[in-house]
């Protein structure tokens, strides 16, 4: 008897998948988001971007007991601390974060690219001697890969960084472990393709399931904005081959990034997409739209803790393919929280 087409399955188990790349911010907003991830998640690689940002293994592993002081009841879910870099990160630091066996990457963010990111590093040659002690102790970058120079186009950026910095920076540090955060390009999905041993690259689920039309659809739509934003059709198209197409450079990392209703929609509203409501259900969407949900397990539970050198999950998770409703908005301590699909339905929903 031959299988199901995979495009059918009206259920799916999995190892229980991490998110290898998640804003939780603090406080009461920690508390009001932080349950969606731990209901999918079984461990997510933690932004560093809070402000202050967590430029110390101190800091990282102050926040870390937060996160854990906030935990549902009963929860399995283990938060992978990241350090921020800046012009001034001491190369000990890597050692501290190291012998931390808490602290699973330092994230890289070119100042003035993005959210909280005022803080980062303006010129990459200030942290060379911080990269080769990342290489020495087998410690991952994780870049947000966009050059932050306002003259060059917003669409342009990740292509840019990578040609002009990012590439540069991989040879010279030829043992340093990158990955090359929420990719949104073609060009990047060559990029890594390309790349010498040791890069990778994450892919979230807004950049499989929608291109930069979803940005003017009918008016501006700032719940569809993010960084790096949305691209084109033709991008889209390349990352959605790439996430389904078995190579173990690409996994999943969602860039779920909560902001309050009135900071996304204002004069100048906040870059960020919540997705941690549905988010391995959406992919789910992506990876069956493309007839490859039978790739979802490889990129979703596998390839990244594969790269960070930890073990894959035993836990399983089931999605069943029962469309639901997703809320309007979520409570967000004294705000309220727009996710992605607001009022619209998703296909798959959790199952046990
Ligand atoms: O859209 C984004 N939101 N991109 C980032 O790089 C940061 C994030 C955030 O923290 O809100
Ligand atoms: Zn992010």
């Amino acid at each position: 008897m031959s299988a199901a087409p995979a495009s059918a399955a009206r259920t799916l188990r999995l190892r229980r998948p991490d998110d290898w790349h998640l804003h939780l911010r603090d406080g009461e907003q920690l508390g009001a988001v932080l349950p969606f991830t731990c209901a999918r998640f079984a461990r997510a690689i933690v932004m560093p971007n809070l402000q202050p940002p967590l430029t110390t293994t101190e800091l990282a592993l102050g926040y870390h007991r937060r996160i854990c002081e906030r935990l549902p009841a009963g929860a399995a879910f283990e938060p992978l601390m990241t350090v921020y870099l800046t012009d001034r990160t001491d190369p000990a630091e890597v050692d501290h974060a190291h012998e931390s066996g808490r602290i699973f990457g330092f994230k890289l963010y070119p100042a003035g690219a993005t959210t909280h990111s005022e803080a980062g590093v303006t010129d990459l040659r200030r942290i060379d001697r911080v990269l080769e002690r990342m290489s020495e102790a087998g410690m991952v970058l994780q870049v947000h890969g966009e050059t932050a120079d306002p003259a060059v186009d917003v669409f342009e950026r990740e292509a840019r960084f990578i040609d002009e910095a990012l590439a540069p920076l991989a040879q010279r540090h030829p043992r340093l472990r990158i990955v090359v955060e929420h990719i949104t390009t073609r060009r990047a999905v060559q990029f890594v393709r390309a790349a010498r041993p040791g890069i990778a690259a994450t892919i979230t689920p807004q950049h499989l399931l929608l291109d930069r039309n979803a940005l003017f659809a009918g008016g501006i739509r700032p719940h569809h904005f993010c960084l790096p934003v949305l691209k084109t059709a033709a991008d889209r198209a390349a990352l959605i081959e790439a996430a389904v197409s078995g190579d173990a450079r690409f996994f999943l990392g969602t860039d779920s990034a909560p902001h309050a209703r009135r900071a996304k929609e204002a004069a100048c509203g906040c870059a960020g997409i919540f997705s941690a409501h549905a988010a391995i259900e959406l992919y789910a969407e992506a990876f069956e739209s493309a007839g490859r949900l039978d790739a979802l397990p490889g990129f979703a539970s596998q390839f990244g803790a594969d790269f960070y050198g930890l073990p894959r999950n035993s836990a399983e998770i089931t999605l069943r393919r029962e469309p639901w409703q997703v809320p309007d908005a979520y409570p967000f301590g004294a705000d309220e929280l727009v996710p992605l699909r607001a009022g619209q339905t998703v296909a798959w929903r959790i199952a046990s």
